[in-house]
């Protein structure tokens, strides 16, 4: 794991902007996992001036989204759909059959899970997943007590994410969707580079348990600790209950001179 620790929230958005450019301009046809909340959002804005600025291409990537909620239309001003629509989709030269996200109107949603599986194996799996994490260490809607090795799924939002979820929907808990589609834990962990964003006060606790605690359902962001390739890329106030933060900060200078050193 690799634990970047950042000044502010700005600073967080545009190194996370700087690592997808850097995997676009690799390979253009990246395969992208992305994920809604407000914290990818500084993400999005950085990747459209990308795009508007320095033609960043768009045309032949393919996205995958984490997960939407079950029971609005995708009409609805706070579907997944419409975030994706507003942050970056509509902004972006991303076509939009090469864009997925969980369909919440499907009758049969079982089936649909296997299919958004099938689909991701079919392109050959994800290159690069963006990730948010809950106040309650969840990634993806996969809450505490999920599985490690859970794949696309329908999960019962915990009531902490709920209570979170309803500064969305004016307010009113009686309107947040109850359940959601998600990509499992182990989905998630089958991509090849993860990059797991936070930011604010109120995430340090996931955080530290994420990266420092053990690995376990209860904190479903834990499982990271096993993936070869995961950066955690936060703020100083989301590290700030980290017991190890000088090393992190030591070995990304070291990471840094050793790059500027071999230009
Ligand atoms: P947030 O949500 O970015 O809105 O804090 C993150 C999450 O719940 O995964």
């Amino acid at each position: 794991m690799e634990v970047i620790i950042k000044a502010s929230y700005d600073e967080i958005s545009k190194e996370a902007g700087r690592m997808v450019r850097k995997a676009l301009l690799k390979k253009p046809n990246l395969v992208l996992g992305l994920a809604t909340g407000s914290t990818p959002i500084g993400l999005y804005n950085e990747l459209v001036c990308m795009h508007k600025e320095e033609g960043l291409d768009f045309s032949q990537v393919v996205t995958f989204n984490l997960d939407e909620y079950v029971g609005i239309p995708a009409s609805h001003p706070e579907s997944y759909h419409t975030f994706m629509e507003r942050h970056l989709f509509s902004k972006v030269n991303v076509p939009t059959s090469n864009t997925h996200i969980p369909q919440n109107t499907t009758r049969n949603l079982e089936k649909f899970c296997e299919w958004y599986e099938q689909q991701i194996r079919e392109v050959g799996g994800i290159d690069l997943q963006i990730l948010g994490i809950g106040v309650n260490g969840h990634i993806g809607f996969n809450e505490p007590s999920s599985s490690l090795g859970s794949r696309t799924r329908i999960k019962t939002l915990a009531p902490s994410t709920l209570k979170v979820h309803t500064r969305d929907f004016g307010g009113d808990l009686d309107t947040v969707p109850k359940m959601a589609i998600t990509m499992g834990v182990g989905t998630i962990m089958e991509a090849k580079q993860c990059l797991l964003l936070a930011s604010g006060k109120s995430k340090a606790q996931a955080i530290a348990r994420c990266v420092e605690g053990p690995i376990t359902a209860e904190v479903p962001a834990s499982a990271l600790q096993m993936h070869p390739k995961a950066v955690i890329l936060i703020d100083e106030e989301a590290a700030s209950q980290l017991k190890r933060i000088d090393y992190y900060k030591w070995g990304y200078e070291n990471k840094l001179r050793l790059e500027a050193d071999s230009l």
